[in-house]
């Protein structure tokens, strides 16, 4: 089976970016993407979690593939809510495994702002169960406001404690061109927020946000043909799944698709946590950014806010963090994220990630999230 390698990415700066449609936004993404590499695909596939409803355009695998003058070749959409980039990439991962495809260009999109608020929520909210979780009146922040209410008393953590991780976050993407938030803020900015579902506050969530992240993925065959491309090697990429609702959890505290999909996709690497340089993590809500670093083993339950009190998840620590601002500050355009994280995971292992760059890394994981954890992928990648 080939090796499979990003041989290069591209994306816009995450942000409300009003008046600029879908379209414009994708094409820009891959012009970038594009303007460094020449490489025709065979293959476009699109993450998106609810362009029919935040545009109304569907039938997005042709929509673009025609804008970019690949009319012809297998395009096609693949959908599994804020998790839709990790998957997209993951299906990348196995058409060239299958030995089908040799070049395949991922867009991840999302046009979310252009709607009022309270109309995104509710279209966010598919992303559970419609009929069991949302009939009760609860919003899908409601539903991490559940989690977070429960870790708190669980493991006598605070409110400040969890915000530990929105600071990290906002302090890693001062330095990204491509961030929505670029300044830091303080914990009692943070404290002060208002509250958006008690007990999470804006400062703990990430925000409605448009963007556009393009990776173009390549066999072995094709890498060779094009060795001085920059290049990061997929070494494993794992997807698993836990229940839709959250009454049907076992543990409210815990996420079981990461900690199966992390604990495959480091048996298929060969490779443990503790050689991973960079985790760009699924901080969707700052209750999240807790939940999947235990979800990863980096510390046992409960001790994820200690390892960020300590300093441990900074990009000079042991550990680091959303290098680049994560969920929170980098944005959060729902399709789009999971591509926006391997683009970061290659820009890191390909020494072009500037002032965050993280010294002598050699590996580094990307861990999306859909919904309240219940699609969880992993995708891990190695120094080419
Ligand atoms: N963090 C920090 N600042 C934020 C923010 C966030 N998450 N969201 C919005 N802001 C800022 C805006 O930039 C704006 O600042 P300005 O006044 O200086 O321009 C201000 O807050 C008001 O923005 P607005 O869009 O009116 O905020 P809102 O109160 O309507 O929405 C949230 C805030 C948190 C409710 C909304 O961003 C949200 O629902 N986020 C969660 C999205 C989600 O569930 N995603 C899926 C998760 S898997």
């Amino acid at each position: 089976m080939s090796r499979v390698y990003v041989v290069g990415a591209g994306g816009i700066p995450v942000g409300k970016l009003t008046g600029k449609t879908m379209r414009a936004m994708a094409m820009e993404a891959c012009r970038e993407l594009f303007r460094k590499i020449d490489i025709v695909p065979d293959l476009v596939l699109v993450s998106n979690m609810s362009a029919e409803q935040f545009t109304g355009q569907n039938h997005l695998g042709v929509f673009f593939a025609d804008q970019l003058g690949l009319t012809g070749l297998p395009a096609w959409r693949i959908e599994a809510a804020c998790g839709s980039g990790g998957v997209a990439v993951h299906q990348a991962y196995i058409a060239i495994k299958s030995g089908l495809y040799d070049a395949v260009l991922v867009i991840g999109v999302e046009k979310m702002s252009e709607v009022p608020v309270s109309e995104a929520t509710s279209y966010l909210a598919g992303a559970s169960d419609i009929e069991w979780e949302i009939s009760s009146g609860v919003t899908f922040a409601g539903l991490n406001a559940l989690i977070a209410r429960r870790y708190m008393h669980e493991h006598h953590v605070s409110s400040e404690d969890l915000l530990q991780f929105s600071l990290i976050s906002h302090r890693n993407a001062v330095q990204n061109p491509l961030a929505m938030f670029r300044k830091p803020i303080t914990i009692e900015e943070a404290l002060n927020s208002k509250i958006v579902a008690d007990p999470l506050r804006l400062y703990d969530c990430s925000p409605v946000s448009d963007g556009c992240a393009t990776v173009l993925i390549v066999s072995e065959k094709v890498r060779k043909q094009h060795p001085s491309t920059n290049a990061m090697e997929i070494i494993a990429s794992r997807v698993a799944t836990d229940t839709i609702s959250l009454q049907d959890r076992k543990n409210l505290c815990e996420l079981r698709a990461s900690e199966t999909a992390s604990r495959l996709a480091f048996k298929d690497a060969g490779i443990s946590w503790k050689d991973i340089g960079a985790f760009e993590i699924h901080d969707a809500f700052s209750i999240m950014a807790a939940l999947s670093i235990e979800s990863l083993g980096i510390t046992r339950k409960g001790e994820a806010c200690r390892l960020a009190a300590e300093g441990q998840l900074e990009i000079t620590a042991d550990y680091p963090i959303n290098t680049m601002g994560g969920l929170k500050a980098r944005g959060h355009p729902v399709g789009a994220t999971g591509v926006y994280q391997v683009l970061e995971n290659y820009l890191q292992l390909t020494g072009q990630a500037g002032k965050n760059q993280v010294p002598d890394i050699n590996y580094a994981l990307a861990q999306n999230i859909g919904g309240s954890g219940a699609t969880i992928s992993i995708n891990i990648g190695r120094r080419a």
